[in-house]
């Protein structure tokens, strides 16, 4: 299943939302006004954004393969967000058997292993758990399923997953799993981030694998209500919930627009700084992540 991506409907998609905040009444004409200049102009440079890129679908283990050789050492806005909240709630966890799930290259299993804990991780991308195993040779790792973990039930005292979640199409059967490997009492703490593409809970990552192929692995930004849902069914109760908000503004205004690389899929980052106004309007005041602190009752 192939998905099309233009910089010009990113562009373009940032405008209408600016704009349908403006119309909400955060802005003022002015701003509506200047949206309206703003996307004639990008309009009338229409040919310089080139026909867009039709991109396939990649399976999520390939991805990540991929994605390996460079996920320790990049920029990821993600991390420190997350590890403000996040971290506080790990130092609460008495020490003992903690699996964690979607462990990739170990960020997090590095600090389940600082607070004392005996950690198993699991991942589905062999790349990822390479990186992992080297960095962390304290830890045990296996390859496995967020929904099809390789341990007895009752077997864990605590249950980590960070920054997966999004790629499962349906919670549930991740909480039953958890529900089933955690003993009576255990927590289950998640985080997971929220797509950027306002409006869509779709929230394709566009990565390249080890041979360099371009694809997309799939990727779902869950309501908060579905993680309740499936935690409350499988019997687990809420000890926290933070929703940490996307730094603001998203671009400094005088950051100057790189030039475009039309034979890739747009990186949206890259966009940002083509309509700074727009896209910090557009994004204000979002959750960038979401972070659970469960117990089994
Ligand atoms: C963004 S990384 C997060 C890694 C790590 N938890 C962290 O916080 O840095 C997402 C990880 O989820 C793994 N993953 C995605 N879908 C999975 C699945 N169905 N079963 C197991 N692992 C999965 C990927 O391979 C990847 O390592």
């Amino acid at each position: 299943m192939e998905i099309y991506q233009h910089p010009l409907a990113y562009l373009l998609g940032l405008e209408g939302v600016a704009l349908l905040r403006a119309f909400a009444g955060e802005h003022d004409r002015d701003f509506t006004a200047a949206r309206f200049a703003e996307i004639r102009a990008l309009l009338d440079r229409a040919d310089e954004f080139g026909p867009g890129s039709d991109v396939p679908l990649m399976p999520t283990a390939r991805g990540y393969d991929g994605w390996a050789r460079t996920y320790d050492i990049e920029d990821n806005g993600s991390f420190p967000l997350q590890d403000e909240v996040l971290l506080p709630l790990l130092d609460r966890l008495p020490p003992g058997e903690v699996i964690d799930v979607a462990c990739g290259t170990g960020r997090i299993t590095r600090e389940l292993v600082r607070r004392g804990h005996r950690v198993r991780g699991f991942d589905q991308s062999p790349g990822m758990l390479e990186k992992a195993r080297k960095a962390l040779p304290e830890a045990e790792f296996a390859e496995a399923s967020m929904t099809a973990l390789p341990v007895p039930d009752g077997s864990a005292d605590h249950v980590v997953c960070t920054l997966a979640l999004g790629h499962l199409p349906d919670l549930e059967p991740f909480f039953a799993e958890a529900a089933r490997v955690l003993r009576p009492g255990g927590h289950l703490v998640v985080s997971d981030t929220r797509g950027h593409y306002t409006g869509s809970w779709l929230y394709p990552l566009v990565k390249e694998d080890t041979e360099g192929n371009v694809g997309y692995v799939r990727n779902w930004s869950h309501p908060t209500g579905a993680y309740l849902r499936a935690a409350l069914r499988h019997g687990f109760g809420v000890r926290a919930c933070e929703e940490p908000l996307r730094p603001h503004p998203t671009v400094d205004p005088d950051e100057a627009a790189e030039p475009l690389d039309l034979t890739e899929p747009p990186d949206v980052w890259t966009l940002h700084p083509w309509i700074p106004e727009a896209a910090n309007a557009a994004r204000a005041g979002l959750p960038a992540l979401i972070i659970w602190d469960f117990q089994l009752a």
